[in-house]
């Protein structure tokens, strides 16, 4: 299988990249920039192509030179940049998705996966919030997500691309960025871990749904894998833990007990965080491709500390 990433230089990419070359497929990734070094182990093994998501002819040239059979569409601005820099991210998240599943149809692949958010629900939701529920987001992002999930199923109504999504809780693991409202969730691990101080910009008792970036990319790919008369619906919602961020700096100081984490509410992220779903009901995506998330709280720091002393020794 050839499969085509886009945003392949971003945080879920490599990894993703990392999965499919060792089960044997060949991985194209699509960036804007590849910056140096940040390949790492897997220079050499997927090809790159630099093209931006917004330019429909540069989309349609990556589908001309590697006729992908499959498309996993991660490019985008996450819902900090989309506020930071809301022209950028129409751009980037509603016209590039479109190019990207137009290209995927004018270019005869087979599947497009799309990773959607616990962004596209909005204010209000039950919790757990049903994976059938009205989707009201009251950000750019949540919209664009919401777009991506229409269209998509659009696309294998209309045309038979088969179109999946998985609605991502705020993923967390080593190379994270910054893009993302719930980035907290990895600095407050990442930065004491580091003998670094950390301010948390939300109150202690902000409840959102967390994965680990391992049951992320195993997603993926059980997504991507499923026959599709498996399938009962293109989008999935799923869930892995959903701690409170003073849940999290507890068991954080469990490790690491000078740990400096301080609490700093910013009224305008906390309003964004307070407006998304607490829990995500995952019985379907159980039910018709086994998801099963391996990953609780505890697991996912020691699987952070572990994954950041071995990058450390490398
Ligand atoms: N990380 C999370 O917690 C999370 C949660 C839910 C959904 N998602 C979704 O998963 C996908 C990947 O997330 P991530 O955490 O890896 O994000 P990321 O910000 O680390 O990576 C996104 C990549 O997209 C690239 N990109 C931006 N504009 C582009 C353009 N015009 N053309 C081509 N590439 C462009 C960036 O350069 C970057 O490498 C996104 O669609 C995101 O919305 C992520």
């Amino acid at each position: 299988m050839k499969a085509l990433i886009t945003g392949g230089a971003g945080f879920l990419g490599p990894a993703l990249a990392r999965a499919l070359v060792k089960r044997g497929d060949s991985v194209v990734l699509l960036d804007v920039a590849f910056p140096e070094g940040r390949l790492g182990d897997l220079t050499g093994k997927v090809e790159t192509h630099v093209a931006n998501v917004a330019i429909f002819s540069e989309v349609l040239e990556a589908f001309r030179r590697h006729r992908p059979d499959s498309i996993f569409h991660l490019a985008a601005l996450l819902s900090a940049g989309a506020i930071a820099s809301p022209t950028e991210a129409y751009h980037v998240n509603i016209d590039g998705f479109f190019h990207g599943i137009e290209g995927a149809r004018l270019f005869d692949a087979k599947r497009f996966i799309f990773p959607s958010s616990v962004a596209s629900f909005g204010p209000g939701a039950p919790d757990p919030t049903p994976n059938e529920h009205d989707q009201k987001p009251t950000t750019l992002y949540g919209v664009s997500k919401v777009f991506g999930e229409r269209l998509g199923e659009y696309y294998q109504g209309t045309y038979g691309l088969e179109f999946r999504t998985m609605r991502l809780p705020s993923v967390l693991g080593p190379g994270r960025g910054g893009g993302g409202m719930s980035a907290y969730s990895t600095f407050m691990i990442e930065r004491p871990i580091r003998g670094e101080p950390y301010d948390v910009y939300c109150r202690e008792e902000t409840r959102i749904p967390l994965l680990y970036v391992d049951d992320a990319i195993e997603g993926f790919l059980r997504i991507h894998d499923a026959p599709r008369a498996k399938l009962s619906r293109c989008t999935y919602s799923v869930q892995g833990f959903s701690p409170t961020a003073g849940e999290i700096a507890a068991e954080v100081r469990r490790r690491v007990p000078d740990a400096k984490i301080t609490f700093r509410p910013d009224a305008e992220r906390q309003k964004v965080l307070d407006s998304w779903p607490r829990r995500l009901d995952d019985a379907p995506a159980r039910e018709d491709w086994g998801w099963r998330p391996s990953f609780d709280l505890r697991g996912a720091v020691d699987g952070y500390m572990r994954a950041l002393r071995g990058a450390s020794t490398r």
